[in-house]
C-alpha cells in the first residue's frame, strides 16, 4: 500500500460527507422505524420522504465506505503517528469503523428489501457498536488535537 504524506481531497470530502450522513441516520430515523413497524404488523404506514432518505442515505454511506477502501488500497493513507502500539490501535480502529459502516448498511438493506426480522435486530445492535466506535474515534481525534498536539486533525482538513 502506498504511503502518501496526506489524505487526498476525495478521501477528506468522503470522510466529512459520511459524518453528515451518519448524523442524519441517527437523528432522523423515526419515519423508517414507523414504516418498519407498519410492515411487520401489516398496517398502512404514512408516506414520509424521510423513509427514502434513510434508505438512500444508508446506501450512500455504504458506497462511500467501499470507495474509501479502494482509495486506501490505491492512493494509500498517511502513516499514523505515535508509538508502534498506538499506530496499530489506530489502524485497527479505522478497520473496525469501516466494518461497522458496511455491516450496519447491509443489515438495514436486508431488513428493508428482504423483510428479514433478524436483520433489523442485527441493524439495531450494529448501529450501537458503530456509535461506540465513533465516540471513541472522536475522543481520540480530540486527544491528539488538544493533548498530544501532533496535528492529526489537520490531516483530515
Ligand atoms: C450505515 C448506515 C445506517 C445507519 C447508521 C443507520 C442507523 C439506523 C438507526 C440509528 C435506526 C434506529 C434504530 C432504533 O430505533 O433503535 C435505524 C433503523 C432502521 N434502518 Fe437504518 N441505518 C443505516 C442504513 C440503513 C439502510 C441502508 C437501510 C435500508 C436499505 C436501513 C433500514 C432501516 C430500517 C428498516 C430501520 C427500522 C428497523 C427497526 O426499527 O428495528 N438502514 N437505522
Ligand atoms: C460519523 C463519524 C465518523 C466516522 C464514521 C469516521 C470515520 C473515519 C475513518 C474510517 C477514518 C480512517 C480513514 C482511513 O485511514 O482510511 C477516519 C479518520 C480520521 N477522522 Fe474520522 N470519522 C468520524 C468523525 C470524525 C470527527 C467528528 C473527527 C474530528 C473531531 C474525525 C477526525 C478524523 C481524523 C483526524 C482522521 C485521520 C486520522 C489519521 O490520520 O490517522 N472523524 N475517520
Amino acid at each position: 500500500m502506498p504511503t502518501p504524506a496526506t489524505y487526498s481531497r476525495t478521501q477528506i470530502v468522503l470522510h466529512w460527507l459520511t459524518v453528515l450522513l451518519i448524523l442524519a441516520q441517527f437523528t432522523l430515523n423515526d419515519a423508517i422505524g414507523a414504516a418498519w413497524r407498519a410492515f411487520r404488523t401489516g398496517t398502512e404506514a404514512a408516506a414520509d420522504p424521510l423513509v427514502a432518505a434513510h434508505v438512500f442515505g444508508g446506501i450512500a454511506i455504504l458506497v462511500f465506505a467501499l470507495w474509501r477502501l479502494v482509495l486506501r488500497a490505491t492512493h494509500g493513507v498517511p502513516p499514523a503517528q505515535g508509538s508502534a502500539w498506538s499506530v496499530r490501535a489506530a489502524n485497527w480502529g479505522h478497520v473496525a469503523i469501516y466494518a461497522a459502516l458496511i455491516l450496519v448498511a447491509i443489515s438495514g438493506g436486508a431488513a428493508w428489501f428482504g423483510g428479514i426480522e433478524a436483520a433489523a435486530e442485527a441493524h439495531e445492535v450494529l448501529k450501537t457498536i458503530l456509535l461506540v466506535l465513533v465516540i471513541g474515534h472522536v475522543a481520540m481525534a480530540l486527544w491528539h488535537q488538544f493533548v498530544l498536539r501532533d496535528g492529526t486533525l489537520a490531516r483530515m482538513r
